[in-house]
């Protein structure tokens, strides 16, 4: 892989998140048989998600890792709260600053129709973070394992407990980045995923 400077740093911390998750069970070409054509549905998907508006790569990246932060890389972000339960997707960490559910919706609407049941919600958003990180500077693709499950629990709580607040400073913005096992370059390259526009 050719490293210029951030985006290899982030593929490096994204890489760290997936592994301190749910590597058991995790496979390259996890789709193979079962949906050959799911990754590069996803690619192409993105691409085109991208050239229509090139905000997207940083709002995937900031889905994925403030997904893994939370109960794991499991798609818990993506589930709606319900009138008994506030979801993490609604907690101040995430809501409004991450952006673009409804990108990981379509690709899920596509592959529901390719391959019913079969590509999970979690990986989705893995292999779509791989490829925002490819479309933002021309990296080679890394290598992505699949087989994660969907999550069924997602709660506020959890994220404020996991995310830094919006306001947190420089010291807990280290700790909780530190928490997840990221050093501070970590943070700096995942911090310019920030997409408050
Ligand atoms: C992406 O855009 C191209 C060109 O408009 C189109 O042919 C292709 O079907 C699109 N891909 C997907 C997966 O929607």
């Amino acid at each position: 892989m050719k490293c210029l400077g951030l985006l290899c740093l982030l593929a490096t911390g994204l890489s760290t998140l997936s592994v301190g998750a749910v590597v058991e069970g995790l496979k390259h070409k996890y789709y193979h048989r079962s949906c050959p054509q799911a990754e590069e549905i996803i690619a192409n998907m993105m691409e085109n998600f991208t050239s229509a508006d090139q905000r997207v790569p940083a709002r995937i990246i900031r889905m994925h890792f403030h997904d893994c932060f939370v109960r794991g890389c499991d798609g818990s972000i993506l589930l709606n709260s319900t009138p008994v339960n506030k979801a993490e997707k609604d907690a101040p960490p995430n809501n409004p600053s991450v952006k673009g559910f409804e990108l990981i919706d379509q690709i899920k609407e596509v592959l529901e129709n390719k391959c019913p049941g079969v590509v999970s919600c979690a990986d989705i958003l893995t292999f779509a973070t791989r490829e925002s990180v490819h479309l933002s500077g021309k990296f080679e693709r890394y290598q992505v394992r699949g087989g994660r499950k969907d999550g069924k629990i997602s709660r506020e709580s959890d994220a404020l407990l996991n995310l830094p607040p919006p306001s947190a400073n420089v010291q807990l913005l280290v700790q909780m980045f530190a928490n997840k096992g990221l050093s501070l370059e970590d943070l700096v390259t995942l911090s310019a995923t920030s997409d408050l526009r």
